[in-house]
């Protein structure tokens, strides 16, 4: 988050490991440096320490919460448990001046987000105490002459007053840093590395109709041009509109060499009488796979491979320099022993970054704004046995869900709004007879990172208007359900 904080400021920032080295740190020549929060304590036995050489490097350092603690401890101030923690909105009184609060209005008291058991008692020689709360008598320390600062609380939680103007501050004022970290800068600096990772040579790229394999593949065009592949494997699990809008896009507007495989036969054949969630997610990533080597033995001298992978990505597999191949996720998982090497032009931003980045090469909205989709595809959303025919009723199902979350002004907000086809048939009357159909069952969640999630509280009108179209416009139903369930206990796909 104080990274995503940092670059919404237009500064670039990446995060690395406490243990990292001084050398390593002077060696990536950082405009200053921010020490995050964390859940230890700074007298635990395993508590996370950093160089002692990086406070003598001259680089402007800020501790936040758990940062702040660490460097008062190692520069020889005092950390107490005094019992008298503070969490959630607390208000924060000012002493003195400092540069982190050249935004606040004077004098008045302000609300910032704390969240911490251990307290600063005593600050280490040369720093004063620039803001104190009642259970936090030193909330905020700086030493000006060493450009070193903290603060208890949280300015990157959206509930402390001014937090990001804070930031903004330290990053501007007390760093030096200027916000040159635009989009054109990021395409910019993006192209110039691919062409000197990639030469002359092939690239092969694998769109999957989502954001990230899209922006990756418009970026990669823009640096090497021609040497790039695209390869779209129409599964026929795809929703509605998808594979004629990647056709569309990357052919006509941007004059890819695509390859549109049509394999939609091929997978309803391996589909064919599985109704296991999991031999269904193992029969499509293993088909996708074999198609995929298929047409990459068909051009010649490629040597690379494009992956939409994202800094979260990064951050999490805890390999923040290393060039592994990771399995992509988007597309079900493509071979480990191809002998590509990786081409990843967005490894280093965070998805808010990828869209306004495809926005800028001029993806349409539709593509930069897609809600996320499972690899694997509609095959999740259609309990038991998937056919071209039960494919048929949920992508119409799904198609209609999406048109009128859209009209609605939803899609943006919803996190993900589809449709799901159950095993199951039920009775209805329609016109003058019986019907025995399937139902569609709409789900609509709300989330931040699909780690968790909510049901959407859709309008009623809306609702209402799902139901009769869905049930007068797709044959085969005759019933339309809501998903009220949250995650956990439920997850968001419902296989
Ligand atoms: P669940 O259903 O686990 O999904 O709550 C969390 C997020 O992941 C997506 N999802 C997948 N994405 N391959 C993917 O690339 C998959 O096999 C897969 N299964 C779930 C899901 O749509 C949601 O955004």
């Amino acid at each position: 988050m104080i990274a995503r904080r940092v670059r919404e400021a237009r500064v670039y920032s990446e995060i690395v490991r406490h243990d990292i080295s001084v050398d390593e740190v002077a060696a990536r020549r950082p405009k200053g440096i921010i020490l995050s929060g964390g859940p230890e304590s700074v007298h635990a036995e395993w508590a996370p320490l950093l160089d002692p050489g990086i406070y003598e490097l001259g680089v402007p350092i800020l501790g936040i919460c758990y940062g702040a603690q660490l460097l008062c401890a190692q520069l020889g101030g005092t950390v107490t448990r005094t019992g008298r923690g503070e969490y959630g909105r607390t208000p924060l009184r000012r002493a003195g001046s400092s540069p982190l609060f050249a935004d606040w209005s004077p004098d008045a008291e302000a609300d910032v987000w704390m969240s911490h058991a251990d307290s600063i008692t005593a600050t280490p020689t040369g720093f004063v105490t620039t803001a104190s709360t009642p259970d936090a008598p030193v909330a905020a320390l700086e030493d000006s002459h060493r450009r070193i600062l903290g603060v208890q609380f949280h300015p990157e939680v959206r509930h402390t007053h001014c937090g990001q103007e804070l930031l903004e501050r330290f990053l501007f004022d007390v760093c030096g840093a200027r916000p040159s970290w635009t989009h054109t800068n990021i395409i910019e600096s993006s192209v110039e590395s691919v062409r000197a990772q990639v030469g002359g040579d092939r690239v092969l790229c694998a769109l999957s109709g989502g954001v990230d394999s899209a922006v990756a593949a418009a970026l990669v065009h823009r640096a090497v041009g021609d040497q790039l592949t695209c390869v779209f494997v129409d599964t026929g699990l795809m929703r509605t509109g998808e594979a004629e809008q990647v056709e569309e896009t990357f052919r006509s507007q941007f004059h890819v060499d695509l390859v549109h495989v049509k394999a939609v036969d091929r997978f309803f054949g391996v589909l064919e009488g599985l109704t296991d969630p999991e031999a269904k997610r193992k029969a499509i990533g293993e088909t996708f796979i074999r198609v995929f080597e298929e047409v990459a033995r068909d051009v010649e001298d490629a040597r690379f491979l494009v992956q939409g992978t994202l800094y979260p990505d990064v951050i999490e597999s805890g390999t923040v320099d290393a060039a592994n191949i990771k399995s992509h996720h988007n597309v079900g998982g493509l071979p480990k022993d191809m002998a590509f090497a990786l081409v990843e032009p967005l490894r280093l931003l965070f998805k808010d970054e990828v869209r306004a980045v495809g926005e800028e090469l001029g993806l349409p909205e539709e593509i930069v704004w897609r809600q996320p989709f499972p690899g694997p595809g509609l095959a999740v959303r259609i309990i038991g046995e998937v056919t071209a025919e039960r494919a048929g009723i949920l992508r119409a199902a799904d198609g209609i869900v999406v048109e009128e979350i859209r009209r609605a002004g939803l899609y943006r907000e919803l996190w993900q709004s589809f449709a799901v086809l159950p095993a199951v048939r039920t009775v209805g009357v329609m016109g003058d007879g019986r019907t025995y159909a399937y139902p569609i069952v709409i789900r609509a969640v709300t989330s931040d990172d699909a780690m968790t999630a909510d049901w959407a509280r859709l309008p009623y009108d809306l609702l209402e208007r799902l139901s009769s179209r869905i049930i007068n416009e797709v044959d085969g139903v005759n019933r339309v359900a809501l998903d009220i369930t949250s995650k956990p206990p439920g997850t968001i796909e419902w296989e």
